[in-house]
């Protein structure tokens, strides 16, 4: 064997069931990284399933409808919120990620589990011991193996995600220090769980994150 394709060998990704999911407040940019991570790990002959939350499924995307878009939405309890974004995600576990998993693929999830944890247990404040409890039975226990958080300045971020979509949906339309409180919960979510969570300034030019996301990514595909 020459020593060159010993080391392509040795170097290869093992490709393998993996979750990553993508964090980060509004417009911090994880639609343009999951497209870029998904087209590296294709290329790497990897079978890659980019989905979202809320959605990903017929049934979640009906309820991202009502969570986000909906003329009826104006007066949603946060209550509401937390059981139809957990809703959601129930039925994309179960009908794509579990069966993905199994079959030893990779799934990129824009948005997961964490998103519920920031948003209505640090942002919205609800009661944190239920939500741990909630979002285990949602999840079934499938942690991400992965999760990147995309960090921006909260104001940077408003007007990218406003540049894109023109008119703010009913999650664009809240307070600056709802934003605030995302993103100092998603920081402190990564302090608490180095192993999984990860931390990337999103400030940077989209090449350079990238190139966070990848060496992330690589360590994951050879552990
Ligand atoms: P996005 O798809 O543009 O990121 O919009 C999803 C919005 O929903 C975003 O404001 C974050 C919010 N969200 C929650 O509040 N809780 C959740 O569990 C999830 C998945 C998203």
């Amino acid at each position: 064997m020459t020593p060159s394709i010993i080391s392509r060998r040795i170097r290869h990704p093992r490709c393998k069931g993996l979750l990553i999911s993508f964090e980060g407040s509004e417009g911090c940019g994880k639609s343009t990284q999951i497209g870029r991570l998904a087209a590296r790990l294709r290329r790497l002959g990897c079978i890659v399933h980019a989905t979202r939350e809320p959605g990903g499924t017929p049934v979640g995307e009906r309820i991202r409808h009502l969570l986000k878009f909906s003329k009826t939405n104006g007066k949603m309890v946060a209550e509401a919120e937390l059981l139809l974004f957990s809703a959601s995600r129930s039925q994309l576990v179960r009908e794509k990620i579990l069966p993905a998993l199994s079959r030893g693929e990779i799934v990129l999830c824009d948005r997961f589990v964490d998103s519920t944890t920031v948003y209505q247990g640090m942002a919205r404040r609800l009661d944190h011991a239920f939500i741990a409890r909630l979002n285990r039975f949602v999840i079934a226990g499938r942690e991400p193996d992965l999760t990147l958080v995309l960090d921006l300045d909260v104001r940077a971020g408003l007007s990218r995600a406003r540049k894109k979509t023109k008119t703010a949906d009913r999650m664009e339309a809240q307070r600056l220090s709802f934003y605030q409180a995302v993103r100092r919960g998603f920081s402190a979510l990564a302090r608490k769980n180095p192993r999984r969570v990860k931390l990337i300034d999103s400030s940077r030019s989209i090449h350079d994150v990238a190139g966070d996301i990848w060496r992330h990514t690589q360590r994951l595909l050879t552990r």
